[in-house]
């Protein structure tokens, strides 16, 4: 049975999203219509955020961006360029960079986001990358370039699409890659996402991972394929 205790902790409007899931495996909605579904969910709140974490749909202050997303940066073991899928006002491009700088890395940040109303929020706040910010869905996309890194989440297409999703991604990649799943929150003691990454023919060769902030249940996960 579902805990909604344990659903909100996840910092999902989960029960939106379970009714658009519930659409679309009822034959309601086709997948133009599931991502159109998810687009109106986070658009109004991601463009009036009052603050750059709100933006890019965090629910705390930079401190806790830093605690829940520097685990990213675990996948990153040599200078290269870095296309961050669902790259919302371009916060974690920009942290991402400031992270790497720290540890003696040079990343060029790159983004994409479905919602022009989103990548035009990180083209205004990251105006100097304004020209390598694209609005598009991944899941169709055909990048004019590849990356050494792409760091996507899974629940950005529907749940039967995933597998598809990842193959797609894995040809953004330049030779020796890696594609970046994370970070997503997940039970400590389950593992469904990279077990259904590497079900599907792709085997994990990094993870990262830390406590979640207030759940003892709750984990942030992340891990890479390439
Ligand atoms: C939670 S934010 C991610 C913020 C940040 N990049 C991070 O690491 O936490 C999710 C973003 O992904 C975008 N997104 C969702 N599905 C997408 C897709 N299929 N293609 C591109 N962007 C997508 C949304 O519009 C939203 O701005």
């Amino acid at each position: 049975m579902t805990d909604p205790d344990l659903e909100a902790a996840k910092e999902r409007a989960w029960q939106e999203v379970a009714a658009v899931d519930a659409a679309y495996r009822r034959g309601e909605l086709d997948e133009q219509g599931w991502h159109d579904a998810m687009r109106a969910m986070v658009e109004p709140a991601y463009v009036g955020a009052a603050t750059p974490e709100a933006g890019s749909g965090h629910g705390g202050d930079a401190e806790t961006w830093a605690y829940t997303h520097r685990p990213i940066l675990d996948a990153v073991d040599h200078d290269g360029s870095f296309l961050d899928v669902g790259c919302a006002n371009g916060l974690l491009m920009q942290t991402i960079r400031d992270w790497a700088l720290e540890s003696g890395l040079v990343l060029e940040p790159y983004g994409v986001d479905i919602s022009p109303a989103i990548a035009h929020l990180a083209r205004d706040r990251c105006p100097q990358w304004a020209d390598r910010i694209w609005t598009a869905n991944a899941a169709t996309w055909v990048p004019p370039r590849r990356f050494d890194y792409v760091r996507t989440g899974l629940e950005y297409v529907p749940d039967d699409r995933r597998a598809a999703y990842v193959d797609h991604l894995l040809t953004f990649l330049e030779p020796g890659g890696r594609l970046i799943i994370g970070k997503y929150n997940e039970e400590t003691d389950l593992d469904t996402w990279a077990a259904s990454v590497e079900a599907a023919g792709h085997p994990i060769v990094g993870r990262s991972t830390r406590p979640h902030r207030t759940h003892s249940l709750l984990a942030y996960k992340v891990f890479w394929v390439g």
